[in-house]
């Protein structure tokens, strides 16, 4: 890949937790406790992958808020792109797997994956340390706390997460022992459905999703639903037996820390198998429930060519 002459990288900081440091002349004063190191690369290189989008941001902050609940629970990144909420849910769960059909990125996943990872790997992981109080990081040995809380992150990434090329399309025909690497309790994924030009993707991804997701587990997805798909996404997993929740992220969530990117209005997918008792996304932070067709329509105006009775039939 390096030989590409299309190929540029990018280094992009996206931090979570309490701030560290109190001292404005520091560099300290910058920092955040959880930050992830993501390695971006130009859209010649990686198509609509090859930086993270706000959803993923999103999502991220997402699973560090239910880290708990990720806890011993296997997890899948689909369309992961550079990897963002795979890598803090790899900081909390007992597995990982990033996947993306464009071989760059994947490479890119694994550079990602190493950047938040160990130096040097022990053998058995850590478990996930909690979030030190603020006492302990402004304290007289708040640098010692600092790097023994990263050290056990970077040390569960290492153990937790792997990078695999994975065309959901193609998922079908790959061998039984191949399939069995995808077979998890959460599957993430961001901004992985907004686009009907996938058509074929789409409901190939919601069948990945329905053959490799456990009695129990959950799909959370983040978009934009000034897209087109928000309907046919809800529509296709409701007639897959899926829970359907849809939460709109509220606009202080979504303006918390951004890419950059066009300012869109996001909601928070939940599909859950019935009777799983994963949450529904976005409660815990007062986004409401979008309950029929007249509250997307407070998010958006749907655009001209959109078939509102689909999006009447999903919430029905
Ligand atoms: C809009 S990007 C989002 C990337 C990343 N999730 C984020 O939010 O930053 C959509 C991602 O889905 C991946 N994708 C699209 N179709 C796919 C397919 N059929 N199989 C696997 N990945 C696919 C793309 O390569 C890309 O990384």
């Amino acid at each position: 890949m390096s030989s590409d002459a299309f190929v540029r990288f990018k280094r992009k900081t996206i931090a979570f937790g309490p701030q560290i440091g109190d001292l404005a002349a520091t560099k300290r004063d910058r920092e955040f406790l959880d930050e992830v190191y993501l390695r971006e690369m130009n859209f010649a290189a990686g198509g609509v992958g090859c930086a993270a989008w706000d959803g993923a941001i999103i999502l991220a902050r997402f699973l560090r808020r239910i880290r708990n609940t990720l806890a011993g629970r296997r997890v899948h990144e689909v369309g992961a792109g550079v990897g963002l909420p795979g890598i803090v849910a790899a900081r909390y769960a007992a597995s990982c797997v990033l996947s993306d059909y464009i071989p760059s990125l994947v490479e890119n996943l694994d550079y990602n994956i190493a950047l938040n990872g160990a130096r040097r790997r022990v053998d058995e992981a850590p478990a996930a340390p909690d979030t030190p109080n603020a006492a302990a990081l402004h304290g007289d040995a708040a640098e010692d706390v600092i790097e023994e809380y990263r050290g056990a992150l970077r040390q569960r990434v290492s153990h937790a997460a792997t990078a695999a090329v994975l065309d959901w399309e193609e998922f079908p025909s790959l061998p039984e022992c191949e399939q069995e690497r995808f077979k998890c309790d959460i599957i993430i994924g961001s901004e992985v459905t907004y686009s009907q030009i996938q058509s074929a993707g789409i409901p190939a991804l919601f069948a990945l999703v329905d053959a490799t997701l456990s009695a129990d587990g959950v799909f959370y997805t983040i978009q934009s639903v000034n897209r087109e798909t928000h309907g046919f996404v809800c529509a296709q997993m409701r007639a897959r037996g899926f829970d359907v929740a849809a939460v709109a992220v509220p606009k202080e969530e979504a303006a918390a820390e951004t890419t950059g990117q066009i300012t869109e209005n996001y909601a928070y997918y939940t599909f859950r198998r019935p009777n799983s008792s994963f949450p529904v996304m976005g409660l815990e932070v007062g986004g409401t429930l979008i309950e029929d067709d007249d509250a997307f329509a407070v998010l958006c105006a749907p655009p001209p060519e959109l078939d509102k009775s689909i999006i009447a039939s999903a919430l029905a």
